[in-house]
């Protein structure tokens, strides 16, 4: 096979050490001036995926040198008491990043949780504010899959400017924020989601095709144009094993690259939130 037909396989675990590379070098510049960066991560309830993802950011976090401040609350704990938490956190100057893993129990309301924390310690870029900051263009934290999945394209030099990107997904934490980064680099960009018609037909379009819809291998081969990009956002974890939203035995053949599930999109995400919270720190450190 030449090598031009070869398919490339994204890394993304290399990348986010790149990228935690980066944000320990902020952190130790940081540091020196006095400012230890400290990241609070609360989790409430014991769901086992969370705790997962929970212990996985935790880690990341000590290897980049960023203190953790581990807040576990009970499955039945009151909005009043997850954002008396929140406010703490947000008074406290030793927290430069605050973490409420989702989901939350059904009693909680994510949303005014979430919109509770100080916009300047929004490390998952998820707040009102964060997300306003983004539509208007300025300045401010970004979700870390989108950013992560700009930041992966970046390193391999897949230039999204004038490309038609597909996202099949309409999520808060990954399709909208997506769109809005790829429109501001200047992508064409269709969100498809549950009650699109003609989704195949529509994928099939895509320069680049993002899946982010959390059924485990939904995109498959004949949905993919011959030499497009394909991101794979999906962690689905099954009785069979974890697998990605793509179906990648049929896809990887037919596309000029794809990210792999794991070793994609995943480790990006966790090394996106060192970088904000290294940004977060650094801002305080600025100001000193
Ligand atoms: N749940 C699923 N993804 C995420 C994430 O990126 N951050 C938080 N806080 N919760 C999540």
């Amino acid at each position: 096979m030449e090598e031009s037909d070869e398919t490339l396989i994204i890394d993304g675990a290399a990348t986010a050490e790149k990228v935690r590379g980066e944000a320990s070098e902020m952190l130790k510049a940081a540091r020196e001036n006095g400012v230890e960066a400290g990241l609070a991560v609360i989790l409430v309830g014991e769901d086992p995926a969370s705790q997962t993802y929970v212990r996985l950011k935790t880690k990341d976090a000590a290897e980049c040198g960023i203190r953790t401040f581990d807040h576990r609350l009970p499955v039945q704990t009151t909005q009043a008491q997850l954002e008396a938490l929140i406010d703490e956190c947000n008074a406290d100057p030793d927290v430069h990043g605050i973490l409420v893993q989702l989901p939350i129990p059904d009693q909680l309301d994510p949303e005014a949780a979430i919109a509770r924390i100080s916009p300047e310690k929004d490390v998952d870029g998820f707040s009102p504010d964060s997300l306003g900051r983004l539509v208007r263009g300025l300045d401010g934290m970004r979700s870390c899959t989108p950013a992560g999945i700009m930041r992966l394209l970046e390193e391999y030099d897949i230039d999204v400017s004038g490309q038609h990107v597909v996202i099949v997904g309409r999520s808060t934490i990954v399709g909208k924020p997506l769109a809005l980064l790829m429109l501001n680099a200047d992508a064409t960009v269709t969100v498809c989601h549950s009650k699109t018609s003609g989704l195949a037909d529509i994928c099939r379009e895509a320069d680049i095709l993002v899946a982010a819809v959390g059924r485990p291998c939904f995109i498959t081969g004949d949905m993919v144009r011959e030499g497009a990009v394909v991101i794979d956002v999906g962690i689905n974890r099954t009785e069979r094993g974890t697998f990605g939203d793509v179906d990648f035995d049929s896809v990887a053949p037919r596309c000029s690259a794809i990210t792999p599930v794991p070793g994609g999109v995943g480790p990006m995400t966790r090394a996106m939130l060192m970088l904000n919270t290294a940004h977060a720190a650094s801002a305080v450190s600025a100001q000193l």
